[in-house]
């Protein structure tokens, strides 16, 4: 490991990018994401990897409940701002959303998820928390906000079908 530029090699794999809310007694809470991946079908569970240092972590373990908010295309500003320290005031401030089952979803994401805290693990300097779906949606004709090699990848995207 020692010459191996552990960060450069994940940057290998390609993914969407989320935004993880929750509402805390302090108010919304929500970082950028994109270590989330689907877990189980039956029952459906999800998971997410958390800094230690996150704060959204410490909103998601008071209220036992998170939002996966699978962004689009057209929230790369909202992905940019979330990824910030910024007050969370700020964040939510800039930021349509609603609450859905006592989490805040952010509008005009491409999907989203509202997820009960099943369980944690926490693993060097991470946390994985697992989550229970307790709802969700999607909208039909949004594209993705992808993320590859520490860089945004925008539309066109083709798509058959
Ligand atoms: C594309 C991208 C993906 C990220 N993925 C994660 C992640 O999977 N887990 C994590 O804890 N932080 C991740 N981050 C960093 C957090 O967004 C950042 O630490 C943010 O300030 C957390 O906000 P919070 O402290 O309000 O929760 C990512 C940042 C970017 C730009």
């Amino acid at each position: 490991m020692a010459d191996l530029d552990f960060r450069a090699l994940l940057g290998r794999w390609g993914t969407g990018v989320s935004v993880i809310t929750a509402q805390s007694s302090e108010g919304p809470a929500g970082g950028t994401v994109n270590a989330f991946t689907a877990l189980s079908l039956e029952p459906p569970l999800v998971l997410v990897c958390f800094d230690l240092s996150s704060r959204t972590l410490h909103a998601v373990r008071e209220s036992e409940r998170f939002a996966v908010n699978i962004l689009s295309a057209a929230q790369q500003e909202t992905s940019r701002l979330f990824a910030t320290k910024r007050p969370q005031s700020d964040k939510f401030f800039e930021t349509p959303h609603r609450l859905e089952h006592g989490a805040p979803v952010l509008d005009g994401s491409l999907a989203w998820l509202v997820c009960s805290l099943d369980s944690e693990l926490r693993r060097g300097d991470h946390v994985i928390a697992i989550g229970q779906v307790l709802d969700g949606g999607y909208d039909e004709h949004a594209d993705p906000l992808l993320y590859y090699r520490g860089s945004y990848l925008q539309p066109p995207m083709s798509k058959e079908n």
